[in-house]
């Protein structure tokens, strides 16, 4: 299993007490699929990518990376770990403004400690595979803001993480744009074999993920299995396709 969130407990101060934003929250998403993870505002959903992403550490609980149990490792060991085996994609692209697209991913490389010499070439054959192969030296104010998005995800793709975590791509985007981006991550997934987490509020284009999974005040409901697995890389998901039975693609274990 490529990522594993296993019985995870998040809680933050709150006042006297404590809020719990996780609550035993458990997820499997194998490789080259995309769980889609949706609920109301408050839910937890960010909390939920913030712990896969090692960026916040659980009360209690394990977070297994490709292999490896983030639980035991020390601070600098995990932003290793992120920076080579975790992609993230925030909801506003932060990306910095002197930078033209290309350079925007081989600053990734620069960080993770990667040869310059095959950046320059990753760089322009990743923004080919999201769209943008004519707008690499561009920078960030000359392009729209769904070219920026898939700029941001791009770039959480550079070092060829493990595992894409992505958090509200297409909120700032209109429905037909949203509806590309989400195709995009759909496809990129099956490509490269990531196991994609995807946290949403358009719940239009569902049909399209392999799984479904609803956060309801810190706890992990179910979920409904989404478009067939896709089983040809590179091939959408297909659209209203047969549900698929529990545990096909990826499990949720919440709600015990
Ligand atoms: N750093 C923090 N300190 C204290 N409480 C926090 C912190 N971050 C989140 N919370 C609380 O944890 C709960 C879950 O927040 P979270 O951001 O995970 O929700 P969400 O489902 O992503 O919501 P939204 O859809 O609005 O982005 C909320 O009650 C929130 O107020
Ligand atoms: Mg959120």
């Amino acid at each position: 299993m490529t990522l594993l969130v296993h019985d995870v407990t998040l809680t933050y101060p709150d006042g006297e007490g404590r809020l719990t934003a996780l609550d035993a929250v458990g997820l499997e998403v194998p490789a080259g699929t995309l769980t889609a993870v949706i609920g109301p505002s408050g839910s937890g959903k960010s909390s939920l990518l913030a712990v896969a992403a090692t960026l916040v550490t659980p009360d209690r609980g394990r977070v297994v990376v490709a292999g490896e149990d983030t639980t035991r490792l020390r601070p600098a060991e995990k932003s290793v770990l992120r920076r080579e085996k975790i992609g993230i994609v925030f909801q506003q692209p932060n990306l910095p403004a002197s930078l033209t697209a290309a350079e925007q991913l081989q600053v990734m490389a620069h960080l993770a400690g990667r040869p310059a010499k095959g950046a320059r070439r990753r760089a322009l054959e990743l923004l080919d595979a999201v769209g943008l192969a004519d707008q690499a030296d561009r920078r960030p104010h000359q392009l729209s803001g769904g070219q920026r998005q898939r700029v941001n995800i791009a770039r959480a793709l550079m070092n060829e993480p493990a595992v894409l975590l992505v958090d509200e791509p297409t909120s700032a985007l209109d429905h037909e744009r949203g509806a590309a981006v989400l195709d995009l991550l759909v496809t990129l997934t099956r490509e490269r074999s990531t196991a994609t987490v995807l946290v949403t509020h358009d719940h239009a284009h569902l049909d399209r993920v392999d799984r479904t999974v609803t956060m309801s005040d810190g706890r992990l409901t179910g979920g409904r299995a989404g478009a067939p697995a896709g089983a040809v890389p590179g091939t959408r998901g297909g659209a209203g396709g047969a549900q698929r039975g529990g545990g096909a693609a990826a499990r949720a274990e919440g709600a015990r």
